[in-house]
């Protein structure tokens, strides 16, 4: 079961990015902790990370090729891509939507997501653990679809 984790802008400089908010975890924290993680579900999880939103829009494209299913964390795309969510409903992977931080909580922009109607489901405030949530989700859903 091959997972495909891509991560939108910004989300490189987690660490550093209003800790308050999104947590002292780095990206390459949180991507090694996925990669545990999925060592005991018999998955691999393959992460990345753009601020370009032609990027996501390729990887997302490509994912058929490569995955089983997808976990995103659009970052601020989240609220402003069509792109993004017309690339999710053109390869129908199963995917989870992730945000660290509880989006409803916080600026009425940010209460719009383009891409949560076209994803399985939505992961939001519980910061990188999140990630990890996504994953057994996402590992859950595949392997009863396969039974
Ligand atoms: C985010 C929430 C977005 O609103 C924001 O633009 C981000 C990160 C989160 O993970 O909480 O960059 O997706």
């Amino acid at each position: 079961m091959r997972i495909g984790v891509i991560h939108g802008p910004n989300l490189h400089l987690l660490g550093q990015r209003e800790p308050s908010v999104y947590g002292k975890l780095s990206l390459s924290a949180i991507d090694e902790r996925l990669k545990r993680r999925a060592q005991t579900l018999g998955a691999t999880v393959e992460s990345r990370q753009s601020n370009s939103e032609g990027d996501i829009v390729s990887w997302i494209g490509e994912g058929k090729q490569w995955y089983d299913g997808l976990i995103i964390n659009p970052a601020a795309y989240t609220h402003t891509s069509i792109a993004i969510r017309d690339a999710l409903l053109a390869v129908d992977l199963p995917t989870i939507e992730v945000h660290l931080s509880n989006v409803h909580k916080r600026e009425a922009f940010r209460h719009v997501s383009y891409v949560a109607p076209v994803v399985m489901g939505t992961i939001s405030g519980l910061g990188a653990f999140g990630y990890e949530l996504a994953l057994i989700a996402l590992v859950e859903h595949l392997q009863a679809s396969t039974r």
